[in-house]
């Protein structure tokens, strides 16, 4: 495997540390290095995804964003896996609540990813792999979110190809089972992480409900954010 990559410009491993905080939105993954980290390189710009390694607390430590949906977070991912020997990834998100108890701003910390998607088929496995989050980020981003004592979820989110699905009432039948948010990544992201052995873990806030119809606006969503982001650097 050779680096640079089709989609990652760094031509040096080391350009690149262990550690990743993977938003969405390339500007957020520029908002965290400018506001959250110290001596800060800029490791990519291909296609305007923005990639920084900085130091928090004196650690090594990447943002870089990821787009949206499983196939282009599924590509980033395995390029910094696979590519750039990247050991612990951290998804940082917005979600939608799918269980009445999620309130607005909530963390939901997603245990487990099922999804409507077909990334998984890739794999050919005989019967149903169940995407997971590494345990020991997952234990750490728990302790923290305690800590902090903010209002906090754990378990298992859906991962949806879809945004605006056909089907308007196909959710109800994922909040049946359990599942507590709706988001468009995570299970590429653990499906890609354990394929290599690797760490990956996704933290979100809830920025609207299915249930409640209810929207967060852009700057109240900054304080949920920073929340979210005191987890995921502590880890
Ligand atoms: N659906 C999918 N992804 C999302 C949503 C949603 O309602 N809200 C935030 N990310």
């Amino acid at each position: 495997m050779t680096i640079p990559t089709p989609h990652i410009s760094a031509n040096n491993k080391d350009l690149i540390a262990e550690t990743i905080l993977l938003p969405g939105d390339p500007l957020r993954a520029k908002f965290i290095a400018d506001n959250f980290l110290e001596d800060v390189v800029q490791f990519n710009a291909v296609r305007n995804m923005f990639g920084f390694t900085g130091t928090y607390n004196g650690k090594r430590i990447s943002v870089m964003g990821t787009g949206m949906g499983m196939p282009s977070i599924g590509i980033y991912s395995y390029e910094l896996i696979n590519f750039y020997g990247v050991k612990n990834l951290i998804r940082v998100g917005s979600c939608g609540a799918l269980q009445p108890e999620l309130k607005l701003y909530d963390i939901v910390i997603g245990m487990s990813a099922s999804t409507n998607s077909n990334y998984l088929h890739q794999y050919n496995l005989p019967g149903t792999f169940a995407p997971t989050a590494s345990f020991s980020l997952l234990e750490k981003a728990v302790k923290v979110a305690r800590d902090l004592g903010v209002r906090y979820h754990v378990g298992n989110i859906l991962s949806s190809d879809t945004f605006y699905d056909d089907d308007k009432e196909a959710w109800k039948r994922w909040a049946k089972m359990g599942v507590l948010a709706v988001e468009m990544e995570a299970a590429a992201l653990y499906a890609n992480a354990a394929r290599a052995s690797v760490n990956a873990l996704t933290i979100l806030t809830v920025s609207d409900s299915l249930v409640t119809h209810e929207e967060t606006t852009a700057e109240e969503r900054q304080t949920a954010f920073t929340n979210m982001m005191k987890i995921a650097l502590e880890l």
